[in-house]
């Protein structure tokens, strides 16, 4: 790991260091794992290595239809060249399936297909838990103003209907996903673009034919074989070919 460069921001699963030129960060995938705002923890090994690649993989397919985002290259196993933004406070969740929250909220059984895509938004603040909040709450506190809120709507539901394509391409069904913002300034005004990262470990994926989860829920729910199920998406997508080593856990 390189501890030359001045670490910027430490969180539960990436750190950011300072890029080698203003206006960019350099993005560290770490292997730990936390589940239910931390109060569960592992170290998955090998999981920075794939969630490094899948994100690089997805981040590059998107910017290749036109949802502009924070990722530039990436620089080694571990680390990606991203531009550095104001990350606005959000997390965006775009659903499909009812699972998770949703179906403890509403009472919806799992894998219930929804009458349409649903949008909801959480507040970023891990002391509070990441409450949900609404539009009114997002413009009354100024943490995203209207325009933004629907451009972030309108990206979401792209990079939904894409992914879903994707992923349903190769036997996966995109059940949900969670993404984030940021703002980037030119001048006096500034634009929203994707950023931090699109992995398992931010999405539920779920095998088409069997409902196998190959995301993070087999880690919060205990059900094994987590990297096994990281890699099994990264192969379905094809980019296993340059990461051979992560499954024997071998790469540090
Ligand atoms: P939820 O059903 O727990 O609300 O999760 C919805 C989606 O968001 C799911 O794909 C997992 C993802 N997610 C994160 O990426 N980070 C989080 O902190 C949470 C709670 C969910």
């Amino acid at each position: 790991m390189t501890t030359r460069r001045k670490k910027i921001y430490e969180g539960k699963a990436k750190i950011l260091y300072e890029g080698p030129e203003p206006g960019t960060l350099i993005q560290y995938f770490k292997d730990d794992a936390t589940a239910f705002n931390a109060q569960k923890k592992a170290i998955l090994e090998g999981k920075g290595v794939i969630n490094n690649r899948i994100s690089e993989y997805v981040m590059t397919r998107l910017n290749s239809i036109g949802v502009q985002n924070h990722f530039i290259r990436r620089l080694n196993l571990r680390e990606q060249l991203i531009k550095e933004v104001e990350i606005i406070p959000l997390e965006v969740v775009v659903r499909n399936v009812a699972a998770g929250s949703l179906s403890t909220r509403l009472g919806l059984a799992e894998g219930t297909a929804l009458p349409r895509s649903i949008i909801e938004f959480y507040l970023k603040d891990d002391k509070l838990g990441d409450p949900m909040v609404a539009e009114e709450h997002i413009t009354a506190f100024n943490w995203a103003a209207t325009q933004e809120i629907d451009d972030m709507m309108a990206m979401a539901l792209r990079v939904n209907d894409y992914l879903s394509g994707m992923f349903g391409a190769v036997g996966i069904t995109l059940v949900d996903f969670k993404i984030e913002f940021g703002r980037v300034y030119e001048g006096d005004f500034s634009r929203v673009i994707l950023a931090d990262e699109i992995s398992p470990d931010s999405c539920r994926l779920w095998d088409t034919a069997t409902n196998e989860k190959l995301d993070k829920d087999r880690f919060r729910r205990d059900l094994g074989n987590v990297i096994e199920s990281y890699t099994e998406v990264a192969r379905r997508l094809g980019i296993m070919k340059e990461m051979p080593t992560v499954i024997q856990g071998g790469v540090h």
